[in-house]
This record gives C-alpha cells, structure tokens and sequence, in this order.
C-alpha cells in the first residue's frame, strides 16, 4: 500500500495548478483505499508478484475519486473524508473538470500495462459506474422503486469497481478463468455489502465518525434499503410519512423518520442484508489457497460490514 501511495502521488502530478491543488486536496484527505487493498489481496493469495499491480491498484483508486469528485457535485455533499468538499471548497465546475482529469489519467496508466483485457474490464466498469449514478438519478424521490431497482443501483455504481479491483488482482496473475471469475463474485458480492452498509450508516452512523454529513441520502429524497423496508413494514400512517420525506426531501424529519426505521427493524434488515452478501463472499474465498491473504480478504469482509467510518 506504500508502494500505491507513491504511485498515487507521482501520478497525480499536472502542469495545471488547480488540478493538482484540488487532486492532492482530495487524495490528502485519504480515504480507507479498499478498493486498491482488495486487488493487492487477491493478487498475493494468487502469488502474483506482478509489476503491474500497484499501478493498477492507483487506478482503480484514481477511478473511486474521481466518481466522488462527481458524486458529491450531484449529490450536493459538503463533507467528505471529514473535509469540506472539493465541490464546496472549489465549486461544481472545477470539481467535474478535476473528476474528468483523475479518470483520464486513470486511462493513461492503464495503457501502461499494454494488455487490453485490462482496459476493457476498466472500461467496462467506467461506463456501468456511470449507468449506475444515471439510473440513481431515474429513482431520485420515486418511493415506488422496488427493492430490485434499488439493487440494481448498488450493483452498478458500487459493486462493479470492487468486482473490476477484485478480477484485475486474478487477471495480472493469469489465473484460470474459474478463479478470476470467483474472485470477481468476491468483489461484487463485498461491494453490495458495503454499499449496504454505507446507507445505513445514513440513518444510524455519526458524521464525525463517517466523515460524511448524515442525512444526506434522505435530503436527496434517495429511496435506500433502510426506508424500502420501513415503508413495507410501516402503519399507513408511517408509510405515509416516509413517503412524503421522499418525494419531498423532507430532512427537517429525520428526527422522526429515523425513529420509524429503527421501530420497523428496517436497520436490522438492512444489516442482515449487508451480512448475507458479506457471507457470500467468503464462500468465494474457498477458490483461494490458504494463505494470510486469504485471511486477510476475510478479515476485510468482516471489516466491510462492522464499520462506522
Ligand atoms: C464511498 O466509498 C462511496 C461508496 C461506494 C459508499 P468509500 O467508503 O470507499 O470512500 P473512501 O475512499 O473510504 O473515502
Ligand atoms: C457512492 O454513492 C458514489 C459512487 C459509487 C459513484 P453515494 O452517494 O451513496 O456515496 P456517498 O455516501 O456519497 O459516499
Ligand atoms: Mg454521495
Ligand atoms: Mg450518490
């Protein structure tokens, strides 16, 4: 991870100030870099001592930032990695601009492993990451989407990088295409996990442990796991409630619609959710050899699931 983190850094360089003022702003805040562990990872369980994998590592890192840059422009976040903003601190405009720069310079240094079943897994997880915060767009304030439509979101905007990071650690180390492919159901199963849990860190988490303003996804009017349940689990009155609080943003009521999604056990629900995914992807594990990667990729399962930040 050191070696990535020089990556990161010598790579994030540009003759253009402000790229590099808001680029270093972001990558400074840090960040817990799962996504360039979890390749790292299954790299080593398969042995691999490939020279291409911290640069892809810094890739897959540099494709995460830049969907943030992104994100917190949408989403119209102020706080990420406990720091304003590149949005707030920088404006919408240089926060795109800047976003575009890290996935373009991603792009460069993929091409520097000169295999293209690398840039077209990337690519192809570029693209459906887009899809993904397209499709959230759609579902935007609709409390009639179904639990499906929802996973579906988490599944592209999440899921598929850690599936990408997770498959490219197998790929450079030419593993059999079972294996590449257990490794790539490790990821996607972990990401949906993980998503999970990120939302409902959104009703039950604390800001200052995430880093991250709770209460965000419901100002959105996002219709998340935690609400789908307490609506389907609800009195009339409660689902009226939460309904409302969709369509209209409602955050002045957090108070009170997260008071109906502890009472319904919609943040239990969701938590099992997250643990069956989690579980799932240890079972993919039993492809690997026995190693401390292995036990590590579990540990990271775990750690994917019990976390506030
Ligand atoms: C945030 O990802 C976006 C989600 C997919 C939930 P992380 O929680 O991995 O963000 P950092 O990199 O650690 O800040
Ligand atoms: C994560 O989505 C962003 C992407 C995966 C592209 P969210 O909007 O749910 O994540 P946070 O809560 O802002 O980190
Ligand atoms: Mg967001
Ligand atoms: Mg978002």
């Amino acid at each position: 991870m050191a070696e990535v983190d020089q990556v990161i850094h010598r790579r994030l360089a540009s003759k253009v100030a402000l790229v590099n003022q808001i680029s270093h702003y972001i990558v400074n805040a840090g960040g817990k870099r799962v996504r360039p562990m979890l390749l790292l990872l299954i790299a080593r369980a398969l042995g691999s001592d490939s020279p291409h994998r911290h640069e892809l590592a810094a890739v897959v890192e540099f494709i995460h930032t830049a969907t943030l840059l992104h994100d917190d422009v949408v989403d119209e976040s102020d706080l990420r990695r406990g720091r304003k903003t590149a949005n707030a601190l920088f404006g919408n405009a240089a926060s795109v601009l800047v976003g575009d720069f890290l996935y373009s310079r991603a792009f460069q240094m993929m091409v520097s492993t000169n295999r293209m079943r690398v840039m077209e897994i990337l690519a192809e997880a570029t693209n459906v990451i887009a899809e993904g915060e397209v499709l959230q767009l759609m579902n935007m304030h609709d409390p009639d989407i179904s639990v499906d439509d929802y996973l579906r979101v988490i599944e592209y905007k999440t899921a598929k990088l850690f599936e990408a990071s997770a498959r490219l650690g197998a790929l450079i180390t030419d593993a059999s295409p079972d294996i590449e492919n257990a490794c790539a159901a490790y990821g996607r199963t972990l990401g949906t996990a993980f998503q999970l849990i990120d939302d409902l860190l959104d009703y039950e988490g604390s800001t200052a442990e995430l880093g991250k303003n709770i209460g965000d996804d419901l100002r959105e009017g996002k219709p998340t796991l935690p609400l789908l349940v307490a609506m389907q689990r609800g009195t009339p009155e409660q689902r009226d409630m939460i309904r409302n609080a969709i369509i209209h943003g409602e955050v002045e009521r957090m108070a009170e619609i997260v008071a109906i999604v502890k009472a319904t056990g919609a943040i239990e629900a969701t938590r099992e959710a997250a643990q069956a995914q989690a579980e799932l992807a240890k079972q993919c594990l039993d492809a690997l050899p026995a190693s401390e990667y292995r036990e590590a990729l579990l540990h990271l399962s775990f750690d994917s699931i019990h976390r506030s930040s």
